[in-house]
C-alpha cells in the first residue's frame, strides 16, 4: 500500500508529457524488435512441437489438418451456401462462383442473422438448431428452392480436427462461445442432424473451414500467391500453406496442405509467461476459459477494450487519471470495447472521441487525461498489431524456409474487426512484418468480402472431388458381387460339373473334367528316388524327390528360366529347351547315368488315357508353342530325349498341377481330396466317384474296379457358354479379347494371377482416360500390358503398408502417382482381387457340396491343398476365398491346407505309386 501511494505521489508531482507517463506504466507491454524476435522464436518452436507426430498431442500450438491442399487454380465453379459462424457476425450467405471467372466472376448475397448471447452458452443442439433455422429463413427471403439439393460450406471459426474436409471434431470452445455437448462431437454431423429437425431442405454439408482458411481462399481466389490467412478479428489465428512431408500426422510427402495454426493458444503453457502483464492475468481470470487462448488474450478484440479499462481503472486508482475518481461505469467489466479503440485512434477526432467517451463513463477528463488514455488504446492496439507481426514473421520465414528460398514473395489474406477498423492497425502490422523479416517481401490483402467466397470454393472442389469419388465407386461396384450373384456362380459350377462327367454331353456348358488316372490319395508306403518336371506356372522346376515311406521326403530342385520365345515358339523348340534344362539338372546332381523314373507336372489341360499318357488339348496361360495340341506330350518329352540322345528317362505319370498339390498335401493329411491352383492359372481337382464318371476310355478293368477318381476339373473354362455374363464388365472383355485365347478361360481370366494385373490396368486406363487418376495422363507403363504381377498387387494390397510406400512402389513400376491416386489404385486392386477370391470360393462351394453330396452326407470334413501365387502372396485372398466357401456350403468343414513343396513331390508320389502298381501287376 505504501509502495502504491509513493508511486501515485511521484507521478502526480511529475508535470510532464502524459504519453511518456502512459509508456513508463506500461513499459512491459511495449516490446522491442528484439523482444519480438524472441516471441517469433518461441511460436517457431511452438509450430514444430505441433506437426511432430511425438509432440502433437502435447503442443499447444495444434497446427491442424484442414484437408485443403491447392489454393485457387481458377477451375473452381458452381453455386453454393455457406454459413460463417464463429466471428463478430453471423451469416447465411448463397456464392455463385463461375469457372476462370476471377474475382469479378463470383456474385455474393449474403444477411447476417442475431446470434443471442445466451445461445453461446446454452446447448450445443440450441445453438445449431438457430443456425439451421437462419440458413431456412435465408433460402426463403431468397426464393432459393428447397426441393433442390444444395451443397453448403462451413465456415467454423474454432479449432476442430478434420479427418476429412466434410468432418471435424471441436476441440475446444474459445471466444465467448461455451455451448454445451458439443465438444468432441463432429460439428458437420451436429449441423447435418439440425437441419434435418428443421426439415424440408435438401443440403448437404460438403466442407468444413476454419475462418483464416476461408480467408486465405477469398483472398487466393484473385491473388495467387495468396498463401498465408489471418484473422485479427474478434480472435486471432492464422494458417498457410504447409508442406505435407513436414505434416507428421498425415499420410503422404507431396504437395502441400494448409495447417490451421490455432496460434491463439500459444502460451497457454507458460510459453509466454514473461511478457504477460497484471492486466492479462486479470483479463485470463475473468474469462469463460481461464489458462487458455493465452495469445489470443493479449492480441484479439474481444479483449482488447477490456485490457484498456484495466489499465485506465488502475492508472485512475492511483491518481494517475481522472484526478484519481472512479466511476462506476470505469469499474464495470465490458464498458469499453473495441469499437471505442477504433474512436479512439481516429486520425483528425481521436482526442474528441476520448473524450465524448469518458464522459459517457461518467468521468470528468482533463485534456491530458484525454491524451494518456488515447496513447493507452495505442500502446495496447501496439502490442497487438506486434505480436502478430512477431507470429507472421514465424510462420513466413518457415514457409521461406520450407522452400529453400533466399527471398519469399508472398501474399497474406487478413480480415477481421480489429485489422479492418482499428485506423492504425494495419499499416504497424505491415511496417513492423517487413522490420522483423526483411527477406520475406509480403503482401497484405483485406479480404473484402469475408471468408465465405473462400468456404465457397473450397466447397466447389470438395464437390469435384465427391464427384469423381462417385464415378470411381461406381465403377468399381461392377466388381462388387452379391451373395446371390454368388450363388448363381456356383450353381453354374455345379452344372458344368456334372455336365462334364457324362459322356455324351455336348453341352457348352460342360467342364473338361478330365480323368487323371490317379485312383487314390498316397498311403505313407510310397518310397524310392524319382525325377520331376514341374512345367506350366511361374517357374519350370526340375526335381530329384526322395521318399522314405513314413512321411519323410527329400527334394532337390533347380528352377529355370523358359524365356517367352520358348514359351511361343515351337513344339519342339519347347521340349527340346525342356531336356537341355533336366540334362543341366542331371551333371548338377551327378547322376546323369542314373536311369530314374519321372513324373511329369504339366500345368494344361489333357486327355488322359492313362498314367503315362496325356493329349494337350489346348495351351492355356501364357504358352502358345505350336504343333503340340492334339498331341501326346509325354511322346513329345520321349522324342526330344532321344533328339538328345544323351540319357534315358522312364516317364511314368504325367499329372496336372492341381493333383500334384492334392497328393502332395494328401501325404501329410489324409483328408486332403481337393486340390486347388490360385497362380498364373485357376483350376481345381477332387476325387470323384468312378460311377459317376462316364468318360473311362482307357481305363483297364482293374481301374474300373475302384471306387474313386480324381478329376481334374479345368474349371477356368466355366463362362465360355456365357454363363458369367453378368459378372463380366467391360475390363475382362478387354482383357479377354487382348489374350491368346479369346473367349475361352473365362473363369481364370477373372479369377488368376495372370489376368488379375492386367484387369486392374484396364481399369485404371480407364479411369485415367475419364480424368480421374493420374490427372488425366495416359503415359507409356500403363499402356503396357503385364506391368501387374501378382507380386505388386500383393505388396498394394497389404494392410500395413503406408501410402507413401505405394507410391513408390507405382513409381518403380513407371507411374507417377499422387497419393490420391495411389489410395484409387489401392481400392481397384482391392475390388478386383475380392472379386477372385469370392469366385473361387463360389467355384470351390460347388466341389465341396458336390463330394458331400456324392457321399449321401450331412455334413461334410474336407481339406483342400492349396498351391499358387496368388494364394501365397496375396495379402487378402486366402482368407476371402475361405470366408465365401463357408457361406456358401455351411454343411461343408474345409481347412485349406498349403503346399510346402509344390507340386513336384506330389507328381513323385504319384510316379511311386504307378511304379508300384507296374511292379504289382
Ligand atoms: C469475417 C469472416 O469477415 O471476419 C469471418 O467472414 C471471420 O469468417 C471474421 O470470423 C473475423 O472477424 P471478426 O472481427 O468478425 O471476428
Ligand atoms: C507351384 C507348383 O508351387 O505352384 C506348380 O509346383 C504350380 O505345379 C504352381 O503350377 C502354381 O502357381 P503359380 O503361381 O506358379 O502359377
Ligand atoms: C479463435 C478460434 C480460431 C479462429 C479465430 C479467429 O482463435 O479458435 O479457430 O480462427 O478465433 O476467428
Ligand atoms: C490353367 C491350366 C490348368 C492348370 C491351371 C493352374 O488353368 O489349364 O491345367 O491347372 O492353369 O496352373
Amino acid at each position: 500500500m505504501f509502495a502504491v501511494h509513493l508511486l501515485s505521489f511521484y507521478f502526480s508531482k511529475l508535470q510532464e508529457d502524459p504519453t511518456k507517463k502512459v509508456d513508463r506504466f506500461l513499459y512491459s507491454m511495449r516490446l522491442s524488435d528484439e523482444q519480438l524476435m524472441d516471441i517469433s522464436t518461441r511460436f517457431s518452436g511452438e509450430m514444430k512441437k505441433g506437426l511432430s507426430v511425438e509432440t502433437n498431442s502435447t503442443a499447444t500450438v495444434k497446427m491442424l489438418q484442414t484437408h485443403v491442399r491447392s489454393t485457387p487454380d481458377g477451375s473452381e465453379k458452381g453455386e453454393f451456401l455457406a454459413l460463417d459462424l464463429g466471428g463478430s457476425r453471423f451469416k447465411v450467405l448463397q456464392v455463385k462462383v463461375r469457372e476462370d471467372a476471377g474475382g469479378g466472376g463470383v456474385e455474393m448475397e449474403e444477411q447476417i442473422f442475431p446470434m443471442p448471447k445466451e445461445l453461446l452458452n446454452g446447448k450445443g443442439t440450441e445453438l445449431f438448431d438457430h443456425v439451421s433455422e437462419c440458413l431456412k429463413d435465408f433460402l426463403h427471403q431468397k426464393n432459393i428452392s428447397l426441393e433442390d439439393k444444395h451443397a453448403l460450406g462451413f465456415t467454423f471459426s474454432f479449432p476442430c480436427q478434420q479427418s476429412a474436409l466434410d468432418q471435424g471434431v471441436l476441440l475446444n470452445w474459445s471466444k465467448d462461445y461455451r455451448a454445451r455437448g458439443l465438444q468432441g462431437k463432429d460439428v458437420v454431423q451436429a449441423l447435418t442432424e439440425a437441419i434435418s429437425r428443421t426439415g424440408d431442405m435438401d443440403i448437404e454439408v460438403l466442407a468444413l473451414v476454419n475462418d483464416t482458411v476461408g480467408t486465405m481462399m477469398t483472398c487466393g481466389f484473385d491473388e495467387k500467391h495468396c498463401e498465408v490467412g489471418l484473422i485479427i478479428g474478434t480472435g486471432t489465428n492464422a494458417c498457410y500453406m504447409e508442406e505435407l512431408r513436414h505434416i507428421e500426422l498425415v499420410e503422404g510427402d507431396e504437395g502441400r496442405m494448409c495447417v490451421n495454426t490455432e496460434w491463439g493458444a500459444f502460451g497457454d503453457d507458460g510459453a509466454l509467461n514473461d511478457y504477460i502483464t497484471e492486466f492479462d492475468r486479470e483479463i485470463d481470470a475473468a474469462s469463460r476459459n481461464p489458462g487458455k487462448q493465452l495469445f489470443e488474450k493479449l492480441v484479439s478484440g474481444l479483449y482488447m477494450g477490456e485490457l484498456v479499462r484495466l489499465v485506465v481503472l488502475k492508472m485512475a486508482k492511483l491518481g494517475l487519471l481522472f484526478d484519481g475518481y472512479v466511476s462506476d461505469a470505469l469499474r464495470t467489466k465490458g464498458k469499453i470495447t473495441n469499437t471505442h479503440i477504433a474512436a479512439v485512434e481516429q486520425y483528425k477526432d481521436g482526442l474528441r472521441n476520448t473524450r465524448d467517451i469518458l464522459l459517457d463513463l461518467d468521468l470528468t477528463p482533463s485534456s491530458d487525461d484525454c491524451v494518456a488514455v488515447q496513447h493507452v488504446c495505442t500502446v495496447v492496439s501496439f502490442r497487438s498489431s506486434n505480436l502478430v507481426a512477431a507470429g507472421l514473421a514465424a510462420i513466413l520465414t518457415r514457409v521461406r524456409q520450407n522452400r529453400k528460398l533466399k527471398t519469399l514473395r508472398i501474399t497474406v489474406g487478413v480480415d477481421g474487426t480489429v485489422y479492418r477498423t482499428l485506423p492504425q492497425y494495419a499499416k504497424r502490422l505491415h511496417k513492423v512484418v517487413r522490420r522483423l523479416v526483411p527477406d520475406c517481401h509480403v503482401r497484405f490483402v483485406l479480404s473484402e468480402s469475408g471468408s465465405s467466397k473462400g468456404a465457397a470454393v473450397v466447397t466447389a472442389v470438395a464437390q469435384r472431388l465427391a464427384s469423381q469419388r462417385q464415378q470411381v465407386d461406381k465403377t468399381l461396384s461392377s466388381f462388387k458381387l452379391s451373395p446371390e450373384q454368388l450363388g448363381l456362380v456356383k450353381a453354374s459350377m455345379r452344372v458344368g460339373l456334372e455336365a462334364g462327367l457324362k459322356s455324351n454331353d455336348p453341352s457348352p456348358s460342360a467342364l473338361k473334367m478330365l480323368p487323371s488316372f490317379v485312383f487314390r490319395t498316397p498311403d505313407g508306403t510310397e518310397h524310392g528316388k524319382y525325377l520331376a518336371l514341374d512345367l506350366g506356372g511361374t517357374n519350370f522346376r526340375v526335381l530329384l524327390v526322395k521318399i522314405r515311406g513314413s512321411g519323410s521326403v527329400q527334394l532337390y530342385n533347380k528352377i529355370y528360366p523358359i524365356p517367352l520365345e520358348i514359351m511361343q515358339g515351337t513344339g519342339e523348340e519347347l521340349f527340346d529347351h525342356i531336356v537341355q534344362c533336366i540334362s543341366d539338372f542331371l551333371d548338377y546332381m551327378g547322376m546323369k547315368n542314373a536311369r530314374l523314373p519321372l513324373g511329369f507336372t504339366f500345368s494344361f489341360p489333357c486327355q488322359q488315357q492313362a498314367i503315362d499318357s496325356g493329349t494337350l488339348v489346348s495351351w492355356t496361360k501364357g504358352f502358345k508353342a505350336t504343333d503340340c495340341e492334339g498331341h501326346d506330350v509325354v511322346d513329345m518329352l520321349r522324342d526330344a530325349i532321344k533328339r538328345r540322345n544323351e540319357f534315358d528317362l522312364d516317364i511314368v505319370a504325367v499329372v496336372n498341377d492341381t493333383v500334384g498339390t492334392m497328393m502332395s498335401c494328401a501325404y501329410e493329411d489324409p483328408q486332403c481330396e481337393i486340390g486347388l491352383i490360385a497362380g498364373t492359372g485357376s483350376n481345381v481337382c477332387y476325387m470323384e466317384e468312378l460311377r459317376n464318371i462316364e468318360k473311362k476310355e482307357g481305363c483297364t478293368e482293374g481301374e474300373k474296379g475302384k471306387q474313386r477318381m480324381c478329376v481334374n476339373t479345368e474349371w477356368g473354362s466355366l463362362g465360355e457358354d456365357g454363363c458369367l455374363g453378368d459378372i463380366i464388365t467391360q475390363y475382362d472383355s478387354q482383357v479377354d479379347q487382348q489374350s491368346f485365347n479369346h473367349g475361352k478361360q473365362r473363369f481364370e481370366k477373372l479369377t488368376s494371377g495372370l489376368y488379375l494385373g492386367e484387369v486392374v490396368r484396364q481399369v485404371l486406363l480407364d479411369l485415367t482416360r475419364r480424368g480421374l487418376l493420374f490427372r488425366g495422363h495416359v503415359t507409356e507403363p500403363l499402356k503396357t500390358p503385364g506391368i501387374f504381377h501378382t507380386k505388386y498387387l500383393s505388396q498394394i494390397e497389404s494392410d500395413h503398408l503406408a501410402l507413401h510406400q505405394v507410391r513408390s512402389i507405382l513409381q518403380k513400376l513407371g507411374l507417377d502417382s499422387t497419393c490420391d491416386d495411389s489410395i484409387i489404385v489401392k481400392e481397384v486392386c482391392g475390388a478386383v482381387s475380392r472379386r477372385a477370391a469370392q469366385l473361387c470360393g463360389a467355384g470351390m462351394a460347388a466341389v465341396v457340396d458336390k463330394i458331400r453330396e456324392n457321399r449321401s452326407l450331412d455334413h461334410l470334413d474336407v481339406t483342400v491343398g492349396v498351391d499358387g501365387t496368388l494364394y501365397k502372396l496375396h495379402p487378402h485372398f486366402s482368407r476371402v476365398l475361405q470366408e465365401t466357401v463357408r457361406t456358401l456350403a455351411p454343411q461343408c468343414h474345409v481347412t485349406f491346407v498349403l503346399s510346402e513343396e509344390g507340386s513336384g513331390k506330389g507328381a513323385a508320389l504319384i510316379t511311386a505309386v504307378a511304379t508300384q502298381e507296374q511292379l504289382d501287376m
